[in-house]
C-alpha cells in the first residue's frame, strides 16, 4: 500500500481545511437517490469540525461541459446537510474566484461550506496548476476523501497536492486499507469472483486478478466467452466469439500462475431476457441452440460455495447473471448470501465493488454484511487492473515530501 498521511498527522485547529469529496451521487426527481457516498464522507467532516477546523467541501457532479444548473451541487446540499445532523452549510456559487472567496472568508471554526461543481471549469479536468492555485486559496490544508475519483488526474485531485499539505480523509483511508488487505497482503486462499457482460472490457482486470488470487470463479455473460473458447455450444447466449483467442490466453495464464478457474457447470436458460419468462436449468454441455444462458445454475452456486468455504479472502466484481431481471438474479443472490454468512461468521474477509456489484448486493440485502463494499466504480476497476491511481499516487508523493 502506498504510504500516505491521514487526519491523525495534521493539526487543523483554527485552520480552513479543503476536502475533496466525491458527491457524484445518483439523483432522481431532484433528490439524491443513494446517499452512500455522502454518508461515508460525513465522518471526515465531523472529525475535522470537532478538532476546531472550518471545512470547505469541493466535488465534481456529473460530466457537465461548463456551467449547467442541472449539474449544480445545490441539488446535493440537503442530503449533505442531513448527513451532518442538519448542520447549516454555506454554498458558494463558484468553486474559485470572488464568489468562493466571499463564502469561505466568512467561515468560522466549526462551520462548513460547499463549493459549486468543479467541472464547471474545464481547467479542472486539464489538471491545470493555475486552477489548482485558485482552488487552494480556499484552504490551508487539503484532505482527499474521494477514492472513487482517484483514477482522475484532475486539478482538485492531483495538482493541488503540490500546493497544500495533503492527507487522506477517513473514507479514503478505509478504502485503501481494505483494498490493500484484500490483494496486497491477503490471508490465503484468495478467491476472485468476476462477472459482468464482456471479457473485452475486463481483459486487464482478469489478467491482474489471475496473477493475485488462488481461485477465480467467473460468471455472467463473460463466462460464455470462456466456455465457447473451450468448445462449449452456448446457443443464442451473449458471447464475444472474436475474443476466444484472448479467453484461451487467460486460461493458459491461469494454469501458469497456479490459479484454478471455476466456470459454470450448469446454467439457467430462457428464450429471451424478460422478467418472469419461462426458464429452466440445464447442464452446461446441453445448452439448447435456441436458448440463452442468463444465470448460473445451482451446481455452479454449490461449486462457488465450496470454494468460498475454504477461502479466507474474497474479491468480487460483477454480477454472475442478469440480476436486474428476475428470476435471473437467483445465482448472484445465493452467492451473496453465502458470502455474507461466512463474513459474519468471521471466516472470510470479503471486499466487493463496482456499480452493478453494489446494486446486486443491495438487491440481495447483504451490503452491510460484507467486510468492505467500495462505492467506487471506475476507480475500483482500475485498482483491480493493478493500475496506479493518480489520486493515490499524489497523496503518496505528498507524504514523501512532508
Ligand atoms: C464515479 O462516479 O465513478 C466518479 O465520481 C468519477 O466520475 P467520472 O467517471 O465522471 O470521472
Amino acid at each position: 500500500m502506498p504510504e500516505f498521511l491521514t487526519l491523525d498527522d495534521i493539526d487543523v485547529r483554527g485552520k480552513r481545511v479543503l476536502v475533496r469529496a466525491d458527491l457524484n451521487v445518483p439523483v432522481k426527481d431532484g433528490k439524491v437517490s443513494d446517499a452512500t457516498r455522502i454518508e461515508r464522507l460525513a465522518p471526515t467532516i465531523t472529525a475535522l469540525l470537532d478538532k476546531g477546523a472550518a471545512v470547505v467541501v469541493m466535488s465534481h457532479f456529473g460530466r457537465p461541459k461548463g456551467p449547467d444548473p442541472k449539474s449544480s451541487l445545490r441539488l446535493v446540499l440537503p442530503a449533505l446537510r442531513l448527513s451532518l445532523g442538519g448542520r447549516d452549510i454555506a454554498f458558494a456559487e463558484d468553486c474559485v474566484g470572488e464568489k468562493a472567496e466571499r463564502v469561505v472568508s466568512g467561515l468560522r471554526p466549526g462551520q462548513v461550506a460547499l463549493l459549486e461543481n468543479l467541472r464547471f471549469h474545464p481547467e479542472e479536468e486539464q489538471n491545470s496548476r493555475d486552477f489548482a492555485k485558485a482552488l487552494a486559496e480556499s484552504g490551508d490544508i487539503y484532505v482527499d476523501d474521494a477514492f472513487s475519483a482517484a483514477h482522475r488526474a484532475h486539478a482538485s485531485i492531483a495538482a493541488i497536492t503540490e500546493l497544500l499539505p495533503a492527507v487522506a480523509g477517513k473514507s479514503m483511508q478505509a478504502e485503501l486499507e481494505a483494498l490493500s488487505a484484500a490483494l496486497e497482503h491477503p490471508a490465503r486462499p484468495v478467491l476472485g469472483l468476476v462477472g459482468g457482460a464482456k471479457v473485452s472490457t475486463k481483459l486487464d482486470l482478469l489478467r491482474f486478478v489471475i496473477g493475485k488470487v488462488d481461485v477465480l470463479a467467473i460468471g455472467g455473460a463473460m463466462a460464455n466467452t470462456l466456455l465457447f473458447a473451450k468448445g462449449v455450444a452456448v446457443g443464442r447466449s451473449l458471447c464475444e466469439r472474436d475474443m476466444a483467442g484472448n479467453a484461451r490466453e487467460l486460461m493458459a495464464l491461469a494454469a501458469e500462475c497456479g490459479c484454478r478457474i471455476i466456470l459454470p457447470e450448469d446454467a439457467v436458460v430462457a428464450a429471451e431476457l424478460k422478467a418472469g419468462v419461462a426458464a429452466r436449468t440445464v447442464a452446461i454441455s446441453t445448452i439448447p441452440d435456441d436458448m440463452m444462458i442468463l444465470d448460473i445454475g445451482p451446481k455452479t452456486v454449490a461449486s462457488i460455495g465450496a470454494a468460498l468455504d475454504t477461502a479466507k479472502t474474497l474479491v468480487w466484481n460483477g454480477p454472475l447473471g442478469a440480476f436486474e431481471t428476475p428470476p435471473f438474479d437467483q445465482g448472484t443472490t445465493a452467492v451473496a448470501h453465502k458470502v455474507a454468512e461466512l463474513t459474519r461468521a468471521g471466516q472470510l474477509r470479503s471486499v466487493a465493488g463496482g456499480g452493478d456489484t453494489v446494486a446486486a448486493l443491495a438487491t440481495a440485502g447483504v451490503t452491510q454484511d460484507l467486510s468492505y463494499v467500495s462505492t467506487a466504480g471506475g476507480a475500483f476497476l482500475e485498482w483491480l487492473e493493478g493500475r496506479e491511481l493518480p489520486g493515490v499516487a499524489a497523496l503518496a508523493a505528498a507524504a514523501h515530501r512532508a
